[in-house]
This record gives C-alpha cells, sequence and structure tokens, in this order.
C-alpha cells in the first residue's frame, strides 16, 4: 500500500471535525482511498469476524441514484466519494474457517481455534435477525469510525450519514439479502462555508465514575 501523508495529527482531526454541509466535488486520489479503507479494515470486531462490506460509490450514475435512495441530500453527488458501510449477516458462515486459520498463522492457540470452532457458531447462530443488525451495526460502526478519522488525517472533509432507505440503497447498489446496510461515509473536500459547531455537553453529563450518578475524579 503507498502511503498517503497525514496533515493533521488525530487529536487535530477529532477536534477539528465537522459534518461537512457541502462538497466541492474534487477528485480523491487512489492511494488516499486506499489508506482510508484500509484504516477501517483494522478495527477490532467480535471474534475478529470482520462482518463489515464497503460499497465504495464513485462514478456519477451511480451516485445519482443513491441520492436519489437517501432522500435526495446533496452531498452524497457532490463528495468525491460515498462509502456505504453494510454488515453481512451471513459473513460469519463463510469466514469462520479463514479467521480460524489467520488466527493460527498469527500465534492463536490450537485449543483457542478447536474451541472457538463450536462456541463462536453456536454464538452467532442464536441470534434474532434483530439482534444480528444491532451486532452487526456495533462491529461496522468501529470500523466506519476508523475510516472517518483517517480521512481527517489525511486532510479530507467527511461526512457520515444514516438518512437514507433501506430497501431502496439495497436495489441501487445490488446489495445481497444478507446484507445491513449501517451509514454512509461521504469523503471530499468542504465547498464553501462549514457547518456550526453545534456544541457538546459537559463530560458530568454523559461520564460517570465507578458507579451511575458519581462524579469522575479525574486529579
Ligand atoms: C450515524 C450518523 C448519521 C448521520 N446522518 C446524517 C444525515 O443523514 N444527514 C446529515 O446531514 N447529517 C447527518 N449526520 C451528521 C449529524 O447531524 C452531526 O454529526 C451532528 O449534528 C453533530 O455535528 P458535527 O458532526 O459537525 O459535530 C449524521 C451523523 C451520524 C453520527
Amino acid at each position: 500500500m503507498t502511503s498517503a501523508k497525514a496533515v493533521k495529527t488525530l487529536k487535530e482531526a477529532i477536534e477539528t471535525r465537522r459534518s461537512t454541509p457541502s462538497f466541492d466535488s474534487s477528485p480523491l486520489p487512489p492511494e488516499d482511498l486506499e489508506q482510508i479503507l484500509h484504516a477501517g479494515l483494522q478495527a477490532p470486531s467480535g471474534y475478529n469476524l470482520q462482518p463489515w462490506r464497503f460499497v465504495v460509490v464513485q462514478s456519477p450514475e451511480h451516485r445519482k441514484r443513491l441520492r436519489a435512495a437517501s432522500f435526495n441530500q446533496a452531498k452524497i453527488e457532490e463528495a468525491s466519494v460515498v462509502i456505504v458501510a453494510c454488515g453481512d449477516m451471513d459473513g460469519w458462515r463463510q469466514d469462520l474457517h479463514t479467521i480460524l486459520e489467520m488466527g493460527r498463522a498469527g500465534g492463536m492457540p490450537e485449543s483457542y481455534a478447536a474451541q472457538a470452532q463450536t462456541s463462536v457458531s453456536n454464538y452467532m447462530s442464536s441470534f434474532t435477525p434483530d439482534q444480528m443488525k444491532l451486532w452487526l451495526t456495533k462491529q461496522v460502526t468501529l470500523a466506519f469510525t476508523q475510516m472517518l478519522l483517517m480521512a481527517e488525517v489525511l486532510g479530507y472533509d467527511t461526512a457520515p450519514m444514516e438518512g437514507f432507505e433501506q430497501e431502496k440503497v439495497h436495489e441501487t447498489l445490488r446489495l445481497p439479502l444478507s446484507y445491513w446496510v449501517v451509514a454512509m461515509l461521504c469523503v471530499g473536500h468542504l465547498k464553501g462555508a462549514d457547518k456550526f459547531d453545534g456544541g457538546r455537553f459537559a463530560m458530568q453529563h454523559t461520564v460517570f465514575g465507578e458507579e451511575y450518578g458519581k462524579a469522575l475524579r479525574l486529579k
């Protein structure tokens, strides 16, 4: 993989990121796209099952149709690239064997691998469809976030999106029935003024120490 140059530290990217309201449609070099995708694929996942699947939408025709499936949000056509983040409900069935083989190659103890073959199958096949979607959403969102942050570190602007119609996206991208669309990530360069800063709650509103309702002591 050719390594694209970071222009911001992770801290700067986190502090300065906004959900981009409008993009200038400039092209995104393939080496940068590769690095953004690669960052997502390094994310942790339950049992390392990596159930995420990403459809990278770049062509004007596909973006036009995707926009129609996304409540006509203009960013879909303006962004350099739209990454449609999905989870595959059946992925683990085909992938478990390979994952355990990769694990063994990387030093996974044989006793763990032998046990995982059964215990992971039992665990995954116990899910209801709703539980599966919830599980997939957790896993896919982590990879999605790593892509978003890598794009920001490389100097791009990003916009996460959940405003789309599941069935229409399925139809547009010809997704298998086992796919669950989690979110879309627009990547490109900001056009015009950036979005206002919506602000964040003070830490005591959302973070507790030791148990619910107790203030966290940092000093
Ligand atoms: C999962 C997710 C889905 C979102 N979906 C949309 C969307 O469909 N359209 C949109 O304009 N903004 C969308 N947003 C952006 C949020 O409105 C934005 O993150 C929030 O207002 C905070 O602003 P900031 O990201 O600039 O800090 C989404 C954000 C997240 C995290």
